[in-house]
């Protein structure tokens, strides 16, 4: 894997897709693990960023009888969070009285899941879990619990996989992370 440079910024190698293929097949198995028994689960995915990780992941968790649907919001312009939630595409799957999984492809400031976690609730499901790729943890802003995560990486930008820079890059098939960040102070350790 070698950088790459999209818009002026240097990129490099984070997350190869081998490691990502590997916790996507451990949070499938968490997953069913919880749905004890459930056949019928319904898979929301947050688009655009989930798609790809959606695809794998239901795919991997493999029950006939579960369902996907796709909700769209959007927070980020370029580099960081707007603060704000839109939602650009609702929801058209009746909820009511089911086990929902969300699936997102990053929890960053929180604000997105928690927003969704809301407008979900009012619609009386049995349960709702979050299921994220990746989560950055120091960059939370809300009160939100993710159940599955794949990843726990530090508050730097990160493209691929689904992630993108102003959606471009979204078809790289392993995760790249921003090489030079002056504004920032974590480590670069994954800790999964
Ligand atoms: P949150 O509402 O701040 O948690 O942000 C959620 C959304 O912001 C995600 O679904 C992504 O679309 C976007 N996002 C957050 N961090 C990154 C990143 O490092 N790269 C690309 N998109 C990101
Ligand atoms: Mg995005």
């Amino acid at each position: 894997m070698k950088k790459i440079t999209l818009q002026g910024l240097e990129f490099e190698p984070y997350i190869s897709h081998e490691e990502i293929a590997k916790q996507v097949k451990r949070v499938a198995a968490e997953i069913i693990d919880d749905l004890d028994g459930d056949q019928e689960p319904i898979f929301i995915c947050v688009l655009n960023g989930a798609f790809i990780f959606a695809a794998d992941l239901y795919r991997e968790v493999n029950l006939p009888h579960s369902q996907i649907t796709f909700i769209r919001f959007k927070s980020y312009d370029g580099l960081s969070s707007t603060g704000e939630i839109r939602e650009v595409m609702g929801l058209t799957t009746d909820i009511t009285g089911r086990n929902i999984i969300i699936i997102e492809d990053i929890v960053d400031t929180g604000t997105t899941a928690a927003e969704l976690i809301d407008v979900l609730s009012k619609q009386n499901p049995q349960s709702i879990k979050l299921a994220t790729l990746l989560f950055k943890p120091n960059s939370l802003l809300n009160q939100v619990t993710p159940d599955y995560v794949g990843f726990n990486i530090p508050s730097k930008f990160i493209i691929g996989y689904g992630l993108d820079l102003d959606e471009e890059a979204r078809n790289l098939k392993d995760i790249y992370i921003l090489s030079k960040d002056k504004y920032d102070t974590d480590d670069m350790n994954l800790c999964m």
